[in-house]
This record gives structure tokens, sequence and C-alpha cells, in this order.
């Protein structure tokens, strides 16, 4: 946990899930400057009277200092991530302020009819910047105050142009601590096209089960323009399956895994987790427009398998996440290969693609006491491990 110190009060902030050993923080410079603006504008502070949309906050450091303003409407959250949204209710938990402080959207839900201000804190992918753009311009008037903020690296020429051609002429602040803001003044009918998300691609003829299909991605999900490799690797070896179980598709991502484990066996029951709701919803609309009539299948927003029943899956089919939300680490991974020994039953196995440098073996090993590799090519390994 670490205290953000603005004019208004110091925050106690922290990440979900919270990890000793983590030395990130749940705020920065970006977000400290906009808070700091919103009070020190020019010619004046910015009225938060009205409804206060704030998009992609990424621990909930916005709203937590906007919901302790007491404003009367509650500011609105609007964000890709579970892991975001549980880091919020516990930030405002934390800070003193009931959950309902805030109201927190997902990037799928209907945005507010009405947005007085809008700020952003830029995401890392330009295209669910477009998407949520796209979204909200609709519920944007004249006298919207839009601010953006991010880290100088974060804002690129293309940044201020999503902003410009979909919201109105763009600007930015001088550099402060290496953070930027950007302001954005919204004109009047902007002819700003259709929302290029949803986008679809065909799978190639090398997917195995599911060569040739084609796969649904809303903006920002994982390998959204083609498929990943490594994916590509497992799909190219997936293991033959027949009779009911219960399958696994651990961090979904589009859901091009699950789909060729229902391809593959009918009598399946498929649950697809994942902590993005785009990736949620990208898997549903994949599954559903290829899919066998009949095969059950679930979609999960979770922080990978907490919450899931103990000793119930057959087979749980993964390719973690190296990057997890900017921290280069692989808590997240051996989180998920935990949580997926407890949710296997005896004689379950966990399927794993990997880069091959990532060591996942040796993790596999020492929870599972065995480790196989069933497929390898120069980057990546395709290993399987069984709960004995
Ligand atoms: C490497 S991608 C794989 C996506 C997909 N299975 C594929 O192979 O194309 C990893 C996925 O894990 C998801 N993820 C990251 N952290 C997660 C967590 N804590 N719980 C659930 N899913 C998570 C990411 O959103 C991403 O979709």
């Amino acid at each position: 946990m670490d205290r953000m110190t603005t004019a208004r009060g110091d925050f106690d902030l922290a990440r979900f899930p919270e990890d000793p050993r983590d030395q990130l923080r749940a705020w920065d410079a970006a977000d400290v400057y906009l808070l700091r603006h919103l009070d020190e504008r020019e010619g004046g502070p910015v009225d938060l009277s009205g409804t206060v949309v704030v998009l992609c906050d990424r621990w909930g450091a916005l709203v937590t200092a906007l919901a302790a303003r007491r404003p009367a409407h509650r500011p609105v959250q609007i964000s890709d991530s579970f892991l975001g949204q549980q880091a919020t209710l516990a930030n405002l938990k934390r800070n003193g302020l009931d959950a309902d402080a805030v109201r927190l959207r997902t990037t799928r839900d209907a945005p507010p009819d009405r947005i007085d201000v809008l700020l952003v804190r830029v995401p890392k992918s330009l295209a669910l910047l477009e998407d949520q753009l796209h979204r909200l311009a609709p519920y944007v008037h004249e006298g919207t105050v839009v601010v953006g903020t991010g880290m100088v690296t974060e804002i690129h020429t293309s940044t201020l142009k999503v902003f410009e051609r979909l919201l109105g002429p763009t600007r930015t602040s001088l550099a402060v601590r290496k953070a930027r803001l950007i302001f954005c003044s919204p004109g009047p009918g902007l002819p700003r096209g259709v929302d290029p998300w949803p986008r679809s691609h065909a799978l190639p003829a090398d997917a195995g089960v599911v060569s040739g299909l084609t796969v649904v991605n809303h903006a920002g999900v994982f390998s959204a323009e083609r498929l990943d490799a490594g994916t590509r690797l497992l799909l190219r070896n997936l293991p033959t399956r027949t009779g009911p179980e219960h399958v696994v598709d651990l961090g979904c991502g589009n859901g091009v895994i699950g789909l060729a484990a229902a391809l593959a066996n009918d009598e399946a029951e498929v649950t697809f987790i994942d902590e993005s709701y785009q990736a949620l919803a990208s898997a549903e609309a994949t599954f559903r427009a290829n899919a066998p009539a009949g095969v059950t299948a679930r979609f999960v927003a979770a922080d990978g398998l907490s919450g899931f029943p103990p000793g119930t899956a057959d087979l749980i089919l993964n390719n973690p996440p190296f990057h997890s939300h900017r921290g280069r680490t692989d808590a997240t991974a051996w989180r998920m290969f935990n949580g997926s020994r407890a949710a296997l039953r005896r004689g379950g196995e966990l399927w794993v693609v990997g880069n091959r440098h990532l060591g996942y073996h040796v993790k596999l090993r020492r929870l599972f006491g065995n480790c196989e590799v069933v497929a390898s090519d120069p980057k990546f390994v395709v290993l399987r491990a069984v709960k004995r």
C-alpha cells in the first residue's frame, strides 16, 4: 500500500490483488497532475457538480479522490478490468468511503446519458481509447470538459489524433514530473465515422480444429489482429478427449482456445475466464458464431480461478499473461497455476503454453510434482501437468 498526496488530502491506495512483494504503486504523477488541474485550472476550478465520467482509471486512484469530495452526483468509473474494479472497491473502503460512492461501469455497459466532465486516463491500447471515445462521444456536449492524462511515454501523436478526430480540437500541457495532460474542446457534430470495433479475422489453416474459423475481437484484446504464435502451438496440440467434462479456458482473451475445446468434444462444458470485459465479450461473440449447438459455456470475469469451486475442473487450458498491468512479472502466471491445482479434480490436467525462456516447467513441476513437454518450437513450449 502507498499514500497519494494531493492538495485535497492523502489517500492510501493499493493494486489488486495486494502483494507485499510488489513494489508497484497504484497511482502515479499523471493521476496527481490531473487532480491538481481540476482545482487549479487557469480561469477557475473545473465544475464537478454534473456527471463526471472517469475512463480507464487504473486502480481507482482518480475516482477515490473524486468521491472523497462527496459530490452531488457520484462519479462514474468506466473500466475494462475486473482487477481494476476490485482495487477501486478496496481503495474506497481503505479511505473510509462506501462502495456505492462510485458508479462502477464496464467498457461494455451503456454510458450515462449525459457527460459533463470526461476524465481519461490514457489506456495502453490505442484501439481501446478509440473504441471507448466512439461509445462516449454521443453523450458529450459542447460544454463538456474533457481532460486526458498520462505519462509522457504513454501519450503519442496518434493518441492526440484520436481525441481530435472523435471529440474536437486537442492540445497538451507542459510535462510535469514526466506526466502530461490533454485538453480537448468538444465540437458540434464531428464526422467521426463508425466505430471499427469489434473486428473479425479468419484463423489460419494450421490452427487445428479452429482452422479457417472467424474470431471476434473487441478493442484492446490480446492478439486482436492475428493469432498469437504460442496460442497456435497449443491449438495444434490440444488433447483429444471425449465424454462429459468441465474445461476451463483460463485467461481466455478472444476465446479461441475454449472454442477449440468445445469443437473437439461436444460433450464438454466450457468456462471462459478473463479479467478483461473486452476479452469476455470477444470470447462470447467468437463462441456464439462458431460453437456447436448444445455446448454449455459460461463467461466469467474473475481474478484467475479465485472463486472457482475446488476439485471440479477436468481440463484447464492456459496461455498466461506475461505483462500484468505494466508489471513485468510472472506473479499472475504463478497464481493461475496455483489456482489450477486447487480447481482440478484428481487426475485433471493443466495445459500451458508459454515462451521457452519463462521456465514455466520448473514452476509446474514444483507445484504438481510432474510436468511433461507435449510440443515445442524454437520459441514456445506446450506443457502438461496432472493433479495426482
Ligand atoms: C496471453 S493472453 C492469452 C489470451 C488467449 N487465451 C489467447 O491465447 O489468445 C492472457 C490473457 O489473460 C488475461 N488475464 C490477465 N490477468 C488475469 C487475471 N488475473 N485473471 C484472469 N485473466 C487474466 C488477459 O486479459 C489476457 O486476455
